[in-house]
């Protein structure tokens, strides 16, 4: 089959590969329909997260019909369903899962020695991401073997085309569960950093959970006017100052809640000296991630409130504020989304027509085209936000 594959830093390619085949009772295979470029991928294409290998196949947001079951599958899935696969595999019997937080499923990681060792403690096994969760193939792909497939599936409804359901894999809970960990009041003003397609889904969902007021920003035009699309006011924050504008649209005070839609690739400019110490510090492995947002995040922060960060952080973070963190009582939250915990609610949503998650895809284009797409992508050239592929 074909599939996107990791070769090295910058360097994906459209491979032919072995099929995948069933290897444990509880896997099903799907032959897929549709699949996406995630911001977490471009983590990977830079080589920012330890534990990737030259022949990995890239890709955890994927929908298809399932074309094979084993035999441990135990009826929950049939030839010919159609599913949406979760990007966090999940076992759905221990006691993580029994609790609804997936992403951390102490079954799934079939590589726990590494991430035991780099995190404390392993969590979940992820479609297509690094070593340290697991180390599966994903599904940027013809086909995508599903393990514990009886637990790992959102099973889709006919009629209701994969644009508007393929992101229930990942970004529209993410979105969703950024905005839901805030505890949002209606009094609440919700700034939300960064407008890619996880930052969009975050706007849209703080708003469904009736926020008086959400500011999004960024430094990309279309992406901002797609976020006043969606209700938000905005800052560019090549032009304005961030923190002054946010005090500004809330009498001084400063926003209750604050969302990182960035993580650890914010943008480098002269005029952010931080962000500047930390690329060079990356690039001499002495720091891993840039954190300019959250330095952001805890000085703007209104005292007592909450940051919550969906942004990936991939190991250690410097010169972090930890006095105003402190002093200011905030919370933080945080995680790699639990994808399930939040489906059927959001599966109902887009149903009923509460939300169509598919306004944010600017560009549809054959799997072959992935690795150029990556780097468009990555570019935002040609006002791209999110790529769908079909292979
Ligand atoms: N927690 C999870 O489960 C989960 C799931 C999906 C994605 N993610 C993460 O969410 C983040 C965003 O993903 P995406 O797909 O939207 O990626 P993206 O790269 O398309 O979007 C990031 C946006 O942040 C903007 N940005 C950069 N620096 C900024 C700054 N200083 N202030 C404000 N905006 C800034 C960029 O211009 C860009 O529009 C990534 O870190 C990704 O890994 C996490
Ligand atoms: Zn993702
Ligand atoms: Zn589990």
């Amino acid at each position: 089959m074909k599939a996107l594959v990791w070769h090295g830093k910058e360097d994906i390619r459209c491979d032919t590969v072995t099929d995948p085949e069933i290897q444990d009772p509880r896997d099903a295979i799907i032959k897929v329909t549709s699949c996406a470029i995630c911001g977490s991928d471009l983590h990977l294409f830079h080589n920012f997260i330890p534990g990737m290998l030259p022949g990995d196949i890239m890709g955890h947001e994927t929908m298809g019909e399932v074309v094979e079951v084993g035999s441990g599958v135990d009826g929950k899935l049939k030839k010919g369903d159609r599913i949406v696969v979760p990007f966090t595999i999940i076992c759905g019997e221990c006691d993580q899962c029994k609790r609804g937080n997936f992403s951390v499923c102490e079954t799934t990681n079939r590589k726990r020695h590494l991430a035991d060792k780099a995190f404390g403690h392993a969590t979940a096994g992820l479609f297509g991401y690094t070593h340290l969760t697991g180390g599966y193939p994903g599904g940027q792909a013809e086909y995508l073997r599903v393990p514990y497939a009886d637990a790992t599936h959102i099973k889709v409804p006919a009629g209701i085309p994969d644009e508007q359901l393929l992101f229930l894999s990942d970004i529209f809970p993410t979105g969703w569960q950024a905005a839901a960990q805030c505890d949002i009041e209606p009094t609440d003003t919700v700034a939300i950093w960064g407008c890619g397609p996880v930052g969009q889904m975050a706007i849209r969902s703080a708003i469904l959970l009736g926020a008086n007021q959400v500011i999004a920003i960024d430094c990309l035009p279309e992406r901002l006017s797609m976020a006043e699309a969606g209700g938000a006011t905005t800052i560019n924050f090549e032009t304005e100052s961030v923190v002054e504008r946010l005090n500004d649209l809330t009498d001084g005070r400063g926003p209750e809640k604050c969302i990182d839609c960035v993580g650890m690739e914010s943008h480098v400019m002269a005029s952010l000296p931080d962000t500047l110490l930390d690329r060079a510090k990356q690039m001499v492995m002495a720091e891993s991630d840039r954190p300019h947002v959250l330095r952001e995040m805890i000085y703007v922060c209104r005292p007592g409130g909450i940051i919550s960060v969906p942004g990936v952080y991939s190991g250690l973070s410097d010169m972090l504020p930890m006095g105003a963190f402190m002093n200011k009582g905030l919370t933080m939250r945080t995680g790699q989304t639990h994808v399930n915990r939040w489906t059927d609610d959001l599966l109902r949503r887009i149903e009923e027509g509460e939300i169509d998650p598919s306004f944010v895809i600017t560009h549809t284009v054959p799997l072959e085209q992935g690795p150029e797409m990556y780097q468009v992508f990555r570019d935002k050239r040609d006002s791209c936000v999110k790529v769908v592929l079909k292979p």
